[in-house]
């Protein structure tokens, strides 16, 4: 029996700024049956896509793609924040509201031509994936889809990502 995965989303409102319905995936993770959930069906959609790699960027990333990887025994390469990553990287900036920042993906993360699945918790403008499928890309990596939790639609992050393929488990 499947459960309904919104049930497991807490939206707090005016976080962490006034106006700002923060959606936090700490319950869906912190209950056993809703976290395999929506694990097993981003397996299942990376399983179709044939994926050989999965990439996610810091740090919200991470919890999507791993469990994925892990179940489809494949590997998992971290995009990561300015200062994290040690050895020789590739560098993709975005905008954000004010300023910008930039995530590096170490340079033999990605194998040219191997699929590469993106994985994160929440698209939002889309900035952060954008770059994260910059990364991929400037390694001759093809990104074969994109695995979200949810889906902020109001935000048109998916205008962002035109031409790729995406999965979003909720859409708020
Ligand atoms: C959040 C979220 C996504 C990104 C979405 O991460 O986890 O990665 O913002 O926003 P966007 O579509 O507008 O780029 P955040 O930068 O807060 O980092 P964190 O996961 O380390 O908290």
């Amino acid at each position: 029996m499947s459960v309904n995965l919104h049930d497991y989303i807490a939206s707090v409102p005016d976080f962490p700024e006034k106006g700002i319905i923060y959606r936090d995936i700490s319950p869906l993770m912190a209950d056993g049956t809703a976290y395999r959930q929506a694990t097993d069906e981003i397996v299942a959609y990376a399983w179709k896509k044939e994926v050989d790699m999965i990439v996610g960027p810091e740090a919200r990333g991470f919890i999507v793609g791993c469990p994925v990887a892990y179940k489809l025994g494949i590997g998992f390469a971290p995009a990561r924040k300015k200062g994290k990553l040690p050895r020789p990287t590739v560098s993709a900036s975005y905008g954000l509201e004010y300023g910008k920042s930039t995530l590096y993906l170490h340079k033999d993360a990605i194998k040219p031509g191997q699929k590469v699945l993106v994985t994160d918790d929440l698209l939002a403008t889309g900035g952060t994936i954008a770059a994260t499928i910059q990364l991929v890309e400037d390694l001759g990596g093809i990104v074969v889809g994109t695995a979200f939790l949810i889906e902020l639609t109001d935000l048109n992050g998916r205008d962002k990502i035109k031409g790729y393929d995406m999965l979003a488990l909720m859409k708020y």
